[in-house]
This record gives C-alpha cells, structure tokens and sequence, in this order.
C-alpha cells in the first residue's frame, strides 16, 4: 500500500546526485554531497530489495532528509504513517521512542532505529513508576503521556499526544467533564497547552499549587522535565532575531519555554512550521527548533530566506546518519522488541492519539 504524501526515492546515482546537489548546495560542499549520494543510492536500492520503508524526522541530517525517506514529517505524521505500512520493515531515521510507537502500531513488522543510542532527555525522565505514583496521588484523573516517551510510560497512560494534537486532546478531556488532567512529562509543553487553552497549570507534585487551583474550572497538572535542546532558548534569542533581521517571522517550537512562545510569531510542531514556510510568504524565516530543520527547510524551499543557526543540535536526533542507516539495513539493527503485554497496554493511548487530529 503506498500511503498518502509518499516521495519519490531514486534508485539512480546519476538522480540522487543532482537532486541532493539541487538541494543542499548551499549547505553542504560538493565533495560531500557527492560522498553522501553513493551511501544513499546504496540505501535505496537495498530498501526495495528488503521491501522496506524509510520513515525520516524533520530533524534529520541534510543529506538523508532529502534522499531516502519514502516519508518525512512530524512525530504524529510518521506515526499515523508506520501504522499503515504493509512493507516488511519499518526503519524510523528518528529517536528510540518513535521506533517503539511504530512497533505498538504495526507489531508484526520488523522495526529498526539506525542507532541504539537515539534516546530523549524528555523520555528518559519519566518512568512507570513515576506515573503509577501520580495516579494513586490524584486517582480517577485522567493521564495525558506526550509521545517522547518510552512504552512503559504509555501502558500507564488514558491518551498519547505529540505537539501536534496536545491542545485537541486536552480539549477532548476537558468536553467530557474532566476537571484534572495529568499532562507528561513536558513542562513546557504543559505550560505552554494550558495556556493557548486558556486553562490553569500546576506542577503535580506541589501540593500547595495544586491545591490552590480552582476546583471548578479544569487544570493541567504537569511534570518537570524539558527538552535539553529546546529549554536553551531564551526570550533575549527573540529579541536579537528581530533586532538583526527586521521583518522575521519567528516560529518556535511549543517545547520552548512560555517566555519565548510568548515572544515568537508561531508556536507549533515541525510539521506547523514546514506548513506554514511552504505558505505563507515572509520575508524570512527563523525556526527556534533542533536547527538540521532550518538547513532542511532552506534544500525544500529554495525560494524561502531561511535564517540559519547550527549550535542547538539534539544529540540524540544527530545520532541517525545516512551510514547508520545503511548499516541498519545491512546487519537488520537495531530491532525494537517490545513484549506483548507492553505492546497491548501501550496501543490503546496512542490509537486515541491518532483518532484526535
Ligand atoms: P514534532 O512532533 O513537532 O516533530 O517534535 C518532535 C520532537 O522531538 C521535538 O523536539
Ligand atoms: Fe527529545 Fe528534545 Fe531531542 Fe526532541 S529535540 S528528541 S524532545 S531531546
């Protein structure tokens, strides 16, 4: 089955040559594109001899971005894409997490994650047991998991959201009369939801906050871990955008702390800010995000003024190379395995997740 918004991979080096040097020519010297198409024209040939699909996240590299991935897009994209797939293996050029959500969606399929070391500090700093522990402290309160977090994580958790649908989902709760709704493990993402939602935010575990809230009007309770890349900027990084280059439109990533969001033009996922590059007209852009975005947005949309920056980088997205991931395809690796019972629990959040978009 091809999904909807599937690209064209060239299996011809000639092809991958000329389209990556069309796109990267201005961020990547020749000698470079020119090694990166051999490794991707190997890649492409070898997914269609192992019926594979490659699934690649708007933070990756350049050069992969814009050579292998039948699909590229935002976490809620990709998911809603590995859960359709009938090839036989999933690799997801993307973070652990991910490949774990493509696996609770199409079980029977091999997944692989081109590295074994792609983590999130979002994932990482929640556990099961973190959350059994919130339930017990506010029981009957729904549990909202955002998807940068691992399986067990999810078991535990009544819906799945990303960036993407996080204000939809918790409005979806608040219609059905919810008045407490527990929000991990983001809190930024937390913050910044409950106020576009124009709704309280406490942090679940300060009793005196929590207890200070409106009991008649619904509240986010929420956690209190960021993202090691996206907490870095600050409003002053707004401020010098605007002074340096008048008339730049500032999108900024709702991981971002709600002092810059309030400073931004556009708060949204990475699937919001390619949108929202490819129509509307601006004179520049600037993406306050992982930064392989703004070099990827800048080979997708030549005729776009993209205002670039190479310091934030998520070390763990950076993990994933176009030589990872022809290694993955070679050796089978790395294969997420999840147990069933895992696979089961997990499934029900974040199928609702994908029916609330
Ligand atoms: P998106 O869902 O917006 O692609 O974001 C994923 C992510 O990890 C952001 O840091
Ligand atoms: Fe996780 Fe942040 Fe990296 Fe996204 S950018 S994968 S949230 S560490």
């Amino acid at each position: 089955m091809t999904i909807a918004n599937a690209l064209e991979c060239s299996t011809s080096l000639d092809e991958i040559r000329s389209q990556l040097r069309e796109k990267l020519h201005e961020v990547m010297p020749e000698f470079e594109i020119d090694a990166k198409a051999e490794i991707a024209h190997q890649i492409n040939l070898l997914k269609k001899e192992m019926n594979a699909v490659i699934l690649g996240h708007n933070y990756m590299e350049p050069a992969l971005y814009h050579s292998v991935p039948d699909y590229v897009g935002d976490s809620l994209h990709l998911s809603a894409v590995s859960a359709k797939t009938d090839a036989d293996i999933i690799i997801f050029c993307g973070v652990w997490f991910m490949g774990e959500t493509a696996k609770v969606l199409n079980p029977n399929k091999t997944v692989l994650v081109p590295s074994d070391k792609a983590g999130c500090s979002l994932a990482e700093g929640i556990n099961a047991s973190d959350v059994r522990a919130l339930k017990a402290k506010y029981p009957g309160v729904p549990v909202v998991s955002y998807i940068n977090t691992y399986a067990d994580v999810k078991v535990e958790s009544d819906y799945c959201c990303t960036s993407g649908n996080a204000s939809k989902v918790l409005a979806h709760l608040v219609e059905q009369g919810h008045q407490r709704i527990i929000f991990l493990p983001d809190e930024y993402l937390a913050r910044n939801t409950a106020a576009e939602m124009d709704i309280a935010y406490a942090p679940a575990l300060d009793d005196e906050a929590a207890a200070a809230l409106d009991p008649n009007k619904p509240a986010v309770l929420g956690w209190n871990i960021r993202c090691e890349v996206h907490e870095l900027f600050t409003p002053q990084d707004v401020d010098n955008i605007r002074r340096q280059f008048p008339g730049t439109v500032i999108l900024a990533h709702p991981e971002c702390s709600p002092e810059v969001i309030e400073k931004a033009d556009i708060s949204g996922s990475t699937k919001v800010m390619v949108d929202y590059i490819e129509k509307v007209d601006a004179p520049r852009y600037a993406l306050l995000t992982e930064c392989s975005m703004g070099d990827n947005m800048a080979g997708q949309f030549p005729h776009r003024d993209m205002i670039r920056s190479c310091n934030l980088r998520c070390q763990h997205m950076n993990q994933i190379s176009l030589e990872d991931t022809l290694a993955a395809l070679q050796q089978t690796r790395y294969k997420v395995e999840l147990d069933a019972a895992v696979i089961e629990g997990a499934k029900k959040p974040i199928d609702r997740m994908l029916e609330i978009r």
